[in-house]
């Protein structure tokens, strides 16, 4: 009897254990499953997008904002650009996501800049734990599509598997402008509704 007494107390035990450590990775472990909209745009028509995304997924918006703001004149801020790729520059910015952990999910919108991202985002990209995650790119363009980007953020985020993505054109660069896409952009929502993303 003390025996099976002993045996049945050492089972209550170990089922006590196991619970614990359930419950516990449950809220480690279940979190990731929100969505971030980052975005990167100068003449706003990155912004928008993400705009909508953030709007049709439920997602978090987060702007990737320089510390320095760039000139408000299309030769200036192409210059800057260049000068920037040219010397593999990582520009500081001026926030960071709070709880990246709670992502799996991450669309990352921005313009083709010199054929790829602008180098705010590669700080950006380098400034993460990835693994776990799914980014998903959307890059407005005056021709270029993707350019190397999609390379880029291979390289930048290792860790990161990457999803399909989506080019869109918006040739007009120009803050003073506004953006030139056409909203609700319905390639967009395609594309949100064939990665099962509309909310
Ligand atoms: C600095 C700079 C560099 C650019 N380089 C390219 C390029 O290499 N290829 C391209 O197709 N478009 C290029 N563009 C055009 C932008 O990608 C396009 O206008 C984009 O829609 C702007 O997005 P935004 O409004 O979110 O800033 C460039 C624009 C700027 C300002």
């Amino acid at each position: 009897m003390r025996q099976f007494l002993i045996f049945a107390l050492a089972i209550l035990c170990l089922g006590l254990i196991t619970k614990t450590d359930a419950q516990s990775s449950d809220t480690s472990g279940g979190t990731n499953n929100r969505i971030l909209v980052a975005y990167f745009s100068w003449s706003g028509n990155a912004k928008a997008l993400a705009k909508q995304i953030a709007e049709e997924t439920g997602g978090d918006l987060f702007e990737i904002k320089t510390v320095t703001a760039y000139p408000e004149t299309y030769n200036e801020t192409i210059e800057l650009a260049k000068q920037e790729q040219e010397n593999n520059a990582r520009p500081a910015l001026s926030g960071s996501v709070e709880n990246m952990e709670r992502y799996g999910a991450v669309f990352l919108c921005y313009p083709n800049w010199w054929g790829t991202l602008p180098m705010g985002v590669f700080t950006f990209l380098e400034s993460y734990d990835f693994s776990g995650k799914t980014i998903y790119p959307l890059v407005t363009h005056g021709g270029s599509r993707f350019g190397r980007s999609l390379d880029d953020i291979k390289k930048l985020s290792p860790k990161a598997v990457i999803g399909e993505g989506i080019d869109v054109v918006a040739y007009d660069a120009n803050p003073k402008n506004g953006p030139v896409v056409t909203l609700p952009n319905k390639e967009v929502t395609s594309w949100l509704t064939e990665l099962k993303m509309i909310k």
